[in-house]
């Protein structure tokens, strides 16, 4: 048993979530950032790669306090868990995601992740190792789900999604699609890795939904089984 699976993003009118230095750039508007906010607080758990924490140090707290307080009102914690995806513990011991705001944290490391680094993380999250060279995602969701994480939030980045994607671990997809071209052809998009080749092997969507919102459009689209 695994958690759903909700991947969101924001990406630029070319599909690309931030700029070619890695920068995090503003794509959406309030109205989207409310959405974000509220999917954040109906998750269990967000979940996000080592890269974004190196490039964005988000804190991936809920910023509503009515949000906030109606998680707490259905016995829950302020924020849901907080995770990372970190094959050999490059988690800074300061990262926000390690202290803005209460709640759980998970790192979740390989094998190879060296020790001395596990133990300066330890004070603040909890550990789970699964995967030789890099964390074995499926064995992680099912570690997540034995927690009580049952709906999962990924919030990036595209490195992490393609990870999910190739091992058919996602179960729906929100982007934003936001009024401006990026460029680069370095810049990230929402699915990074090798890519597939073979038209039988490309993830199948269904789209669900597409809304106008701030100055861009919402897609939602479910994973084709
Ligand atoms: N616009 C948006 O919505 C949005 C959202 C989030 C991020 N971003 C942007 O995305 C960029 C960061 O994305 P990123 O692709 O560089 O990094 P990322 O997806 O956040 O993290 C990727 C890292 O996760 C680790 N990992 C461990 N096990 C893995 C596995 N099984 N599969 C895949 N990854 C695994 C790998 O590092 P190790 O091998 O060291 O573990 C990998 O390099 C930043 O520019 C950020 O601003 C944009």
């Amino acid at each position: 048993m695994r958690p759903y699976v909700h991947v969101n993003v924001a990406m630029s009118a070319d599909g690309k979530l931030s700029t070619r230095e890695r920068r995090q750039v503003k794509i959406s508007g309030s109205s989207d950032f409310a959405r974000v906010d509220r999917l954040r607080a109906e998750s269990d758990a967000v979940m996000v790669g080592i890269g974004t924490v190196l490039a964005d140090d988000p804190s991936l707290t809920v910023k509503s306090q009515a949000l906030r307080d109606e998680r707490v009102m259905r016995g829950a914690d302020e924020n849901p868990v907080r995770v990372v995806v970190d094959s050999s513990a490059r988690t800074p011991p300061s990262a926000s995601v390690l202290h803005k705001g209460p709640g759980r944290r998970v790192i979740a490391v390989s094998n190879r992740a060296d020790p001395g680094k596990l133990r300066e993380l330890e004070p603040f999250a909890v550990i789970v190792k699964g995967g030789e060279d890099r964390v074995d995602l499926a064995a992680f969701l099912r570690s997540l789900h034995g927690m009580g994480v049952n709906r999962l939030m990924v919030e990036g980045g595209g490195t992490l999604i393609w990870g999910l994607l190739a091992a058919g671990l996602v179960d729906e997809i929100t982007s934003f699609v936001g009024n401006m071209v990026i460029g680069g052809e370095n810049a990230p998009t929402l699915a990074e890795g090798e890519g597939f080749v073979r038209e039988d092997s490309f993830v199948g969507l269904m789209l669900e939904d597409a809304t106008r919102i701030d100055e861009g459009i919402l897609l939602r689209w479910k994973v084709r089984r």
